[in-house]
């Protein structure tokens, strides 16, 4: 079976390689030539932990090649997967102009019949606009079928999390379409749940504003540990032992970010909006997203009094550890807001200061994380990243000008500042 992957981002990339991995033939296409010159030299264009050397080693193997020619790809492929993006309009609605584009070049290179798999997150009902545009753009008595298996992967994980779903998602409306999909994932020891194309689409969207919620749930209550002197990381342990509720994604922070969760609670309250049903839930959910900002500007203000001129140390530029994307980071708009109140910003992150300089030019970046704290009045932890979680004390003092620590990722206990003379404001628990 030759598979064909179109886009290769996050999502693309990571399924032609596993798909590789798994011993199919795969062609790669994106229309970015960068990264095709990239790829086809055996560099990966993002940081994702072991893609860098899986697609080295599919490339030796000759499982995968990377095709310039979109249409190529489609002719040479039984099965084609649509990676694309899906970003956000201004109005919230998503954005399907890619997916619209492929089908209709998918649909001028029909060759004999095709699986098309839609695997970038789309609204549902787009599996029927896919087939209407195929139909309509391919002159010929066109024969193929168009499917739906959303992808569930986590950046910073992506490898592990293709290998290891806590389910697949195939939606078909053909017995044929199902076999060939449950073929391809015959090696993948998950739970394989068949359903109709708009289940599966809806699977997608309410699981990304499900995970999305429980977020913003666990950050208002943190609001009110603060209030009343509660511990939220208590709180969270405490009701995740409750297997309905379940102990993951109850970390509460400075809030969502990434490509998925803030593109996809928009996607979907708009798709309810569109259906005339009240999605209101899912913009409470963002609202309160959002309010993170302000409370972590709260808190260091409240501990620096006015931030002009003051130096604010960063630990973490990424959405996330594990990753080099910012896409949606908290970091952004933290900088935006200090940059506004004129204090002088210098970052670190292990591997995310590349992108976040092609944003903020004129902010200081350390070599590492205790180069950035010589004078610093703050230190801001905005990223969890495992090398941050270890601190040394007697070099926090001998760096920093106050010793103020405000962690919007909860990394720390309470206990290790105590009798130091730091001043250590995590999230949704009071040290001081
Ligand atoms: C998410 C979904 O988890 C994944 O299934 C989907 O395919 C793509 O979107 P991703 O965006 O890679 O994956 O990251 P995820 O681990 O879900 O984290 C998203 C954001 O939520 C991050 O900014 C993270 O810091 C934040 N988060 C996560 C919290 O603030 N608290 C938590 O308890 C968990």
């Amino acid at each position: 079976m030759k598979i064909g992957v179109i886009g290769l981002g996050y999502v693309g990339l990571t399924t032609a390689l596993s798909l590789a991995k798994l011993g199919f033939k795969v062609y790669g296409n994106d229309k970015d030539k960068e990264k095709m010159e990239k790829l086809k030299n055996g560099i990966c264009p993002i940081y994702e932990p072991g893609l860098d050397e899986l697609l080295v080693e599919m490339k030796e193997k000759g499982n995968i090649e990377f095709i310039d020619n979109i249409s190529e790809t489609i002719r040479i492929s039984d099965v084609i997967f649509i990676c694309v993006g899906t970003p956000t309009n201004e109005d919230g609605s998503p954005d399907l102009s890619q997916v619209e584009e492929v089908s209709r070049i998918i649909a001028e290179n029909l060759n004999g019949y095709k699986l098309i798999v839609e695997k970038s997150t789309v609204p549902v009902q787009t599996a029927q606009w896919i087939k209407r545009t195929i139909k309509l753009y391919s002159h010929e008595n066109a024969h193929f079928d168009v499917a739906s298996n959303p992808e569930f992967l986590r950046e910073g994980s992506a490898l592990y999390d293709t290998f290891n779903p806590d389910r697949i998602v195939i939606g078909v409306e053909s017995e044929r379409a199902k076999e060939i999909l449950l073929k391809i994932y015959e090696k993948i020891n998950a739970p394989k749940l068949i359903v109709d194309v708009n289940t599966a689409e809806i699977i997608k969207h309410a699981s990304n504003a499900f995970l999305a919620m429980k977020i913003s749930f666990i950050n208002m209550v943190s609001d009110l540990c603060e209030k009343t002197g509660a511990d939220i990381k208590k709180v969270a342990e405490g009701i995740g032992y409750d297997r309905r509720i379940g102990r993951e994604f109850l970390s509460a922070g400075v809030g969502y970010g990434g490509y998925c969760l803030p593109k996809d609670i928009r996607a979907f309250y708009y798709i309810g909006k569109i259906h005339n049903l009240d999605f209101s839930l899912l913009e409470l959910v963002e609202r309160i997203n959002n309010s993170r900002i302000d409370r972590l500007m709260e808190k260091l203000k409240k501990a620096l009094w006015h931030l002009k001129n003051k130096k604010i140390a960063i630990w973490g530029l990424s959405f996330k550890p594990n990753t080099d994307d910012i896409r949606e980071a908290p970091s952004i708009k933290i900088v935006k807001r200090l940059i506004n109140e004129e204090a002088i910003i210098s970052a670190y992150d292990p591997k995310a200061m590349e992108n976040f300089k092609k944003i903020f030019q004129n902010i200081q970046y350390g070599k590492d994380k205790y180069e950035v704290l010589k004078d610093a009045h703050a230190l801001v932890i905005l990223t969890e990243w495992d090398e941050f979680k270890s601190i040394d004390i007697q070099t926090i003092k001998k760096l920093m000008r106050t010793y103020i620590i405000v962690d919007g990722r909860n990394i720390f206990d309470c206990e290790i500042f105590r009798g130091q003379n730091i001043e250590y404001y995590p999230i949704g628990r009071t040290c001081i």
